[in-house]
């Protein structure tokens, strides 16, 4: 067993490292402020191949594997949470396509997901009453000759104002998770608007919007995958997905682990550091503690992945335990900077903002347990 990440997953991390703390770190507090992330901060990521870490060479991407693309989430997580989600759903999207695609529709998008011409990529399963339990959608596509006419609504859609092209599922068939296909639509087809601008407690700078299908005709060639195979894509998407939503998760809790250890040894209480009270120091020792078993958890489930072995429960296991672990380091250290934790000055405040979707994004942590639960009992 071997605890040390790879030589190319060593070099992925730094250049992510150098990338977060040069360029993004530096505009991260205006970026939750302004409620977006400069397009340029977007670009750069997909000039370094952060778009398209576990993706293949011949279609633009690193292919440097799951593990070096977790590390490397982290590592944007630390600086900006909302940077690190744009990302995440980009990497998830261009696998999907990676994954399912034709060669056609492989080499249309994803080394222009690549080489950040498409800006992002957007998910858009959820809808406004299918979020935990995708098989009851209502959006459907029916069959118009040699088209597919899209109709429905879709909600919490991650970068769905300006990605450049959409994952979307619709109904074909019947009702349940068997009459549900997947389908790629670009930005600015006919029929697609975009709705309400979510106004959200944390990941201000990522934007969340409803989107609405009025008679999109997509051609037969934009059907992903099987027709009435979507639901399997979506599931085994989210299984890679939960590995960069944990990681996304680890990172923020790291930067506010930081943030509590650097505030402790300056501020003073009873004449010492904080940190030199026993009571700061457990909260510490136990955010320490957290963070390294959701890292070992998060890098098993991605090992598991790049090694092509199943991780669906494992991946399950990463995000419940780190989404949870980082909420509560984050609380801890918000409590460490007392009331300088809760005023916009000290980045803490973002990040216990931040971290609180990661439990209910990508499979709420009930539907983790429902996966593990499901995995463990047979
Ligand atoms: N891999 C492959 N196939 C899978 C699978 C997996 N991980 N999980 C299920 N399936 C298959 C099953 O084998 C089954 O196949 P058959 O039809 O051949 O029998 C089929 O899918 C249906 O499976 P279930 O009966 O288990 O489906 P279910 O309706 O009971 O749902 C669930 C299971 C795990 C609860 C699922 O609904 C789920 O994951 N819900 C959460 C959805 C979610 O995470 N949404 C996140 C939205 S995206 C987002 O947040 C992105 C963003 O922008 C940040």
């Amino acid at each position: 067993m071997d605890f040390e990440l790879d030589e190319t997953a060593v070099m992925v991390r730094d250049s992510a490292r150098e990338i977060a703390t040069k360029e993004i770190v530096p505009r991260a507090a205006s970026i939750d402020r302004e409620g977006r992330i400069p397009p340029e901060v977007l670009l750069l990521l997909a000039k370094n191949t952060m778009m398209t870490l576990a993706v293949p060479e011949e279609l633009g991407g690193a292919d440097v594997g799951v593990v070096a693309y977790s590390a490397a989430l982290s590592e944007i997580a630390k600086a900006c949470a909302s940077t690190a989600v744009t990302m995440s759903v980009t990497n998830m999207v261009a696998e999907v396509i990676t994954t399912f695609g034709t060669d056609a529709q492989k080499k249309r998008y994803v080394p222009k997901i690549a080489d950040g011409t498409l800006r992002a990529g957007s998910f858009a399963l959820s809808e406004p009453e299918a979020g935990s339990d995708p098989g009851a959608m209502r959006t459907t596509a029916k069959k118009d000759g040699d088209h597919w006419v899209i109709d429905g609504a879709k909600q919490w859609i991650t970068s769905g104002d300006f990605a450049g092209v959409f994952v979307v599922w619709a109904r074909t068939g019947g009702a349940g998770t068997r009459g549900i296909s997947c389908f790629l639509v670009e930005q600015g087809e006919k029929g697609l608007s975009i709705g309400h601008h979510e106004d959200k407690m944390g990941l201000r700078g990522s934007s969340t919007v409803a989107l609405h299908f009025e008679g999109v005709r997509v051609p037969e060639s934009a059907l992903l995958g099987e027709l009435n195979g979507g639901f399997k894509i979506a599931m085994m998407a989210l299984d890679g997905g939960r590995i960069g939503i944990a990681s996304q998760a680890i990172g923020i809790a790291e930067a506010a682990l930081a943030a509590a250890v650097e505030y402790a040894k300056e501020r003073k209480t009873f004449g010492k550091p904080i940190a030199d009270h026993q009571a700061i120091q457990w909260m510490i020792a136990d955010a320490r503690t957290e963070l390294d078993a959701a890292r070992l958890l998060t890098y098993r489930a991605a090992y598991l992945k790049q090694t092509k072995q199943m991780f669906s429960s494992q991946a399950a296991m990463a995000k419940l335990y780190a989404t949870e672990a980082a909420g509560r380091i984050c609380d801890r250290a918000l409590q460490i900077h007392g009331g300088y934790g809760y005023v916009k000055e000290y980045d803490v405040e973002r990040y216990y903002r931040d971290v609180r979707v990661t439990r209910i994004y990508e499979g709420t942590s009930e539907i983790q347990r429902v996966v593990i639960g499901r995995s463990v009992l047979g």
